[in-house]
């Protein structure tokens, strides 16, 4: 049996320069389909709002759903790593508050880390939930739970805006997080903070040089057919495939081909 991944073996991955693959997955069957594919860490992302329940942005995602997900992940006892989102306002009123729903996503999620959205201005809440050792990884740059102050899922850290960025890349490290999501920031940018920090870094729109990446299964499957972003690279087009079934099922209702006497009992 291959061993469970776990944080330091996530770390050790950077030091032997080895790319670190991430996926999220939100159900069952998909977690055992993704830990199969090989991957090194299930992201139960709060993206499940978009893809998964059909909202336009992830702020509508709650503790309850984030932790009933979740739990369907570590149900598929997946080998890699599991890492959950802390969704909007679960960490953000008070270092108490964040330090219990941190505390449910493992106890009652079953997960082995959380991720959490911001730079600087969160590193008060990194270092409280890190220090019950609750594992932390960041999320800066494009942060899709600051949809309204960034006026929509725009490139962040541009020019004047790229000191700034590095700011919040060192200061979550400091505060102790195990690693680090860079999203929709220019591949330079993102090359300097990998350099610079000695966690990890996991690009997603953050070009090659990141230590890891992640995407969403949903992205590269074909299955959200409303919006493609320019870093999603599809590795398959299931859409129609699942059309085209439930399509011929029709017919063969219709038709009386379906069920014959191999689907029937005696
Ligand atoms: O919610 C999510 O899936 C994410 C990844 C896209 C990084 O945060």
């Amino acid at each position: 049996m291959r061993k469970k991944i776990t944080i330091p073996d996530i770390l050790q991955m950077k030091q032997d320069k080895q790319r670190i693959t991430m996926m999220t997955a939100y159900d069952y069957p998909f977690a055992r389909l993704v830990d199969s594919g090989g991957v090194d860490a299930i992201l139960v992302g709060d993206s499940l709002g978009v893809v998964f329940s059909g909202h336009d942005n992830t702020l509508r995602v709650t503790m309850d759903e984030m932790i009933y997900h979740t739990r369907a992940v570590a149900r598929a006892k997946p080998r890699a790593l599991l890492v959950a989102d802390m969704p909007y306002m679960s960490y953000h009123v008070s270092t108490e508050e964040a330090l219990r729903n941190c505390g449910r996503m493992l106890q009652e999620g079953g997960a082995q880390a959380v991720k959490i959205e911001g730079g600087m201005n969160m590193c008060h809440v990194i270092r409280a939930v890190t220090s019950i050792d609750i594992p932390v990884m960041g999320h800066i740059g494009l942060t899709p739970q600051s949809i309204h102050r960034m006026g929509g899922y725009k490139v962040q850290g541009r020019k004047e805006q790229a000191e700034r960025i590095m700011d919040d890349a060192l200061a979550v490290q400091n505060a102790g997080a195990f690693a680090i999501v860079l999203e929709g920031i220019p591949a330079v940018l993102a090359a300097e903070i990998t350099t610079e920090l000695s966690i990890p870094t996991i690009g997603i729109g953050a070009g090659p040089d990141c230590d890891g990446q992640v995407l969403v299964i949903h992205d590269i499957l074909g299955l959200c057919e409303k919006y493609s972003p320019k870093f999603v690279k599809r590795y398959a087009e299931l859409a129609p495939v699942i059309t085209d079934a439930v399509t011929s099922y029709v017919e063969e209702v219709r038709s009386g081909a379906f069920p014959t006497k191999e689907h029937s009992f005696t």
